[in-house]
């Protein structure tokens, strides 16, 4: 879930639907809430990987940041911007056995680096890219076919999805993963004619008179 509202997260959970978290800064702006204090609350909540993303941008100030970060929660990811200084930091938390998620990715190559510099996850932008004319799920299988040539294990988190289809084009080209927010989720399940279809199973069965219990 793309997300830092705690309660659409209770929700998620409860429902069995909640691999994991991510959050931005522009999220925690939009949820008016102190992000260490969000992280621990998410952190509580889930023991799914939940990425919180430093600030800083040049090295140093992301190692400090990301280690403050990760002494929240063992399930804390550190997310780092796809820069210089983002790769640097991320070889830094991959020898210190931190996991990351290297964010703000639009090109291949931007994602093999990130895969060499040791990256947990990769979280390529497609809606960013569709909103611009461009082909964002291009990139997810590109990223695909790079990290199955040379066997890197870095995951990709499709993100900044938008719609079903997206969602779906992601699956397709072999994305490990995709964040998205709830409201989304929720129309991967809804369809009209499931809905039509669930109230003729519910009118005909009840003409049967009948009971299974
Ligand atoms: C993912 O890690 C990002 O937080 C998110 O998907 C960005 O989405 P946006 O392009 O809708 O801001």
């Amino acid at each position: 879930m793309d997300t830092a509202e705690v309660g659409d997260l209770k929700a998620m959970d409860e429902a069995g639907f909640l691999d994991g978290v991510t959050t931005n800064p522009s999220l925690i702006a939009k949820s008016g809430r102190d992000f260490k204090e969000v992280v621990a609350e998410i952190c509580e909540l889930t023991k799914t990987p939940v990425s919180a993303e430093v600030a800083a941008l040049e090295t140093a100030g992301m190692i400090a940041e990301g280690e403050r970060l990760a002494s929240i929660a063992d399930n804390v990811v550190v997310k780092l911007p796809l820069t210089i200084d983002g790769l640097i930091a991320c070889q830094y938390f991959k020898r210190i056995g931190v996991k990351t998620n290297v964010t703000l990715c639009f090109t291949p190559s931007q994602a093999l680096l990130a895969a060499k510099a040791g990256a947990t996850y990769i979280s390529p932008f497609i809606g960013r890219l569709d909103d611009i004319g461009l082909d964002g799920c291009q990139l997810v299988r590109d990223i695909r076919a790079i990290y199955d040539t040379y066997y890197f294990d870095t995951e990709i988190i499709t993100a900044s999805v938008r719609t079903v289809n997206q969602v779906t084009e992601a699956a397709i080209a072999g994305s490990d993963i995709a964040t998205m927010p709830p409201s989304l989720f929720e129309k991967l399940i809804d369809h009209p004619l499931t809905k039509v279809g669930v109230e003729k199973f519910v009118d005909d069965w009840k003409s049967t008179g009948q009971s299974i219990l």
